[in-house]
């Protein structure tokens, strides 16, 4: 017997092609896809037409477990993902205490394995002194280094320290690119604003250009694979059409493609986040990245931090996203911004083979049965009080949008139902492909 039926969906196959159909799943993957299946199941969803997309992946989420749970922990901030459609995600280690150890991420996968809802990896961060561990930390999706200080105290930011860190070892490196040095200097000449949008000063597009220019350089002389996370600028953009060896890979975050300076006067202090939010042209810029391949796929960075927080000074970093992010994709589409093959490589099938993910990001027999079902019919409203995660708040409050998720399918179970999360169902550790370097 299957354990899980869908009837009746618009399934996107991995060319984006769609069929219309039933899809049966059984011990966790996708057994069947066929015109119609008749046959008995535990549970049996009537899809009304709707259309099943892959689970999306979130490859950048801070979801504060240990250290700040009273901004999320890893329960609620699946319960969030898998309320957005997201069935996957990598988190980062500025965590306290941060993921800088074999114990600490072992800590954290035992979290997970109680507390999420969706299916979970961890990077673990690097320092000027664990970079004979970094290799050996297992699993880990990759390692993170802040190569500009943000929230929490990871930070590496001498060369010769990033020079050892790329030297040693194979595994993917993710950089938050922003160049210290150039910050301080800016922080330095606006000591004395204390507006919102004086934090896009203190951060400019220079000193992100600066670090994700260094990161290349190191990547290519250590032919070590690289992902550039959350390209925030049309300076980036232009250095990566340029110059993008194929082991390198880089990510937009919805809030560089949809937020600029102008949401400030609107937003204040959310909108604060680290790479900074930019201008208009950046927007565009980003959008034709990802449309020519130069951007390989989306995340979100959920980095959720309370309300109250944001209205101290200075103002937390971050913004919560995981609810947002295939609906405002989603969105885009439907306005004829992006065809359903972007959708697909840049919401899920991108990310699974930039880390090597076993078994995800595709609708197909074989695969792991991890689904989102949405309504690209309804168009609803995005508000703060209807957010699942800890903090209740988002960017994209009071935003139209469509390709809502009614059903999260996790290995087989649904996780939510279009109203609330299921009691019960938890997500299953990552596992990752080995990846030759370069
Ligand atoms: O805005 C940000 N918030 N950028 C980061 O790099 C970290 C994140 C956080 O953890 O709050």
């Amino acid at each position: 017997m299957f354990t899980l039926l869908i009837r009746n969906c618009r399934i996107v196959q991995p060319d984006a092609s769609i069929i219309e159909g039933d899809i049966a799943c059984r011990d966790g993957r996708i057994e069947r896809i066929a015109p119609a299946i008749d046959a008995a199941a535990g549970e049996t969803v009537e899809a009304q037409g709707r259309l099943l997309l892959p689970g999306a992946i979130d490859p950048q989420v801070h979801f504060r477990e240990p250290g700040h749970e009273h901004k999320e922990d890893l329960a609620s901030g699946s319960r969030a993902a898998a309320r957005g459609g997201i069935t996957s995600f990598l988190e980062m280690p500025n965590t306290m205490p941060p993921t800088i150890t074999q114990a600490a991420l072992d800590d954290k996968l035992a979290r997970a394995a109680r507390g999420s809802v969706v299916n979970y990896g961890f990077f673990v961060g690097a320092t000027a002194t664990n970079v004979d561990t970094l290799e050996q930390m297992a699993p880990a999706c990759g390692i993170k280094v802040f190569m500009g200080a943000s929230t929490g105290d990871l930070l590496v930011d001498r060369r010769e320290d990033l020079e050892r860190i790329f030297a040693t070892g194979h595994r993917l490196i993710a950089v938050h690119a922003e160049d210290q040095a150039c910050i301080e200097q800016h922080r330095a000449l606006f000591a004395d604003r204390r507006d919102p949008a004086s934090h896009s000063d203190i951060r400019p597009a220079e000193c992100a250009l600066k670090a994700t220019t260094l990161a290349l350089e190191l990547s290519k002389r250590y032919r070590r694979r690289l992902h550039i996370l959350h390209v925030s600028t049309k300076e980036e953009v232009a250095l990566l059409r340029r110059d993008k060896p194929p082991w390198v890979t880089a990510e937009a975050v919805p809030n560089h493609l949809f937020l600029n300076r102008s949401d400030y006067e609107r937003q204040g202090a959310r909108v604060i986040m680290n790479p900074p939010i930019r201008d208009h042209e950046d927007n565009e810029a980003l959008w034709a990245a990802l449309q020519d391949g130069v951007l390989d796929f989306i995340a979100t960075d959920h980095a959720p931090h309370t309300l109250e927080e944001k209205q101290g000074w200075p103002a937390p970093s971050g913004m919560p996203g995981v609810e947002t992010s295939l609906p405002l994709i989603l969105t885009e589409w439907r306005a004829g911004r992006c065809t359903l093959a972007q959708v697909l490589r840049w919401m899920s099938a991108s990310a699974a083979d930039a880390y090597g993910l076993i078994g995800k990001g595709r609708v197909a027999e074989g695969f792991d049965a991890d689904l989102t079902l949405v309504d690209i019919d309804h168009i609803r409203v995005a508000r703060d009080a209807d957010m699942m995660t800890k903090v209740r708040w988002t960017p994209f409050d009071g935003r139209a949008l469509t390709g809502w998720p009614v059903l999260t399918v996790v290995a087989g179970r649904v996780v939510f139902d279009g109203e609330q999360i299921r009691p019960g169902v938890r997500g299953l550790p990552l596992r990752y492909a080995p990846r030759p370097n370069g």
